[in-house]
């Protein structure tokens, strides 16, 4: 079971003051790394045999850990904050089945009491580099700090570039909220160009994707940054963009480079994979004039 599954599990099962408990948790690792009984006891306003109780029970079911004297939230636990979040505010009422394991991220659909589905997102940079930095305590701290700042801070910045871009074309995901590590988004029906599926017209795909790289730079001053065949996908005849978190600002000094990159590498694989035979150059030049 995915630390995904895990967190969902106990959404239903967790009493108040479990809750309360890893809500102070979570603040304590966001701040301090790890946090003792005391300051557990302080941060989630509970007394300290009380938290106690919570704390074990949080820790049997993962969603905390033992780190040294004292505790520290897992991913599961920061996973579980997230979807307890939307829960209340009644963006989504289950989640379904896993779409699709990135490197960077998994990503489930989530359903709305109407069934609406979304697709969200579950940074999970880090991950594996955790065990390396254990050696010292300073080193344990700043290592819990930066994972989940790292991946909350990639959920932010995603939400917020396809805040940017919402209403420019629909082949930019809608956002619906982010909450820590997560981002809840428009569920797409499409595939990734990497897998080449059959597109009816490949050509016309192909301005599709530069015209919405266009769109993005010129009218929301944003470049995605890592556009390639894994971060479009299609249904055959439209395209979407996605994978959003590295977007840069136009103004950044290395924006004309990086809009260079996601053009060329685009071409490169519609020419590969489709035949088709443009000009990068002149499509990076259109689109640098059209700001
Ligand atoms: N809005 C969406 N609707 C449907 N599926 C999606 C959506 N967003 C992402 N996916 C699926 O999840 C996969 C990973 O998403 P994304 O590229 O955003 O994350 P990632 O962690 O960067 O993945 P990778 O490292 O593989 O690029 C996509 O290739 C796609 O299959
Ligand atoms: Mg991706």
């Amino acid at each position: 079971m995915s630390s995904v599954e895990r967190a969902a599990r106990v959404l239903k099962s967790l009493k108040a003051e479990e809750w309360r408990t890893l809500s102070g948790l979570e603040k304590a690792s966001r701040g301090y790394g790890a946090a003792d009984l005391g300051r557990l006891s302080r941060m989630s306003r509970l007394p300290p045999d009380r938290v106690r109780f919570a704390a074990d029970s949080l820790t049997k079911r993962g969603l905390m850990t033992r780190r040294g004297a004292g505790y520290a939230v897992t991913r599961e636990g920061v996973e579980a904050m997230a979807l307890k979040e939307y829960a209340d505010k009644d963006l989504i009422f289950a989640l379904g089945a896993i779409i699709a394991k990135g490197k960077e991220s998994d990503v489930y659909e989530a359903l709305t009491e109407e069934g609406t589905a979304y697709a969200l997102k579950f940074y999970k940079i880090g991950r594996t580099s955790f065990t390396r930095v254990r050696k010292t305590r300073m080193g344990e701290r700043a290592e819990i700090r930066s994972w989940i700042t790292a991946n909350c801070e990639a959920a932010r910045r995603e939400y917020l570039a396809l805040k940017a871009l919402e209403g420019l074309s629909p082949a930019f995901p809608k956002a619906m909220a982010h909450s820590r590590t997560t981002v809840l988004l428009e569920e797409l029906s499409g595939v990734r160009l990497s897998s080449r599926p059959y597109i009816e017209d490949p050509e016309a795909a192909e301005r599709a994707v530069f015209g919405s790289i266009k769109l993005a730079y010129a009218k929301a001053g944003l470049v995605n940054a890592d556009l390639s065949e894994y971060n479009v996908l299609t249904d055959g005849r439209s395209v979407w963009l996605i994978d959003w978190p590295q977007a840069v600002r136009a103004s950044h000094p290395n924006a004309l480079e990086l809009l260079s990159h996601d053009v060329r590498s685009v071409s490169a694989f519609f020419r590969r994979a489709y035949g088709v035979e443009s000009d990068p150059e002149a499509a990076i030049r259109e689109i640098e004039g059209a700001a």
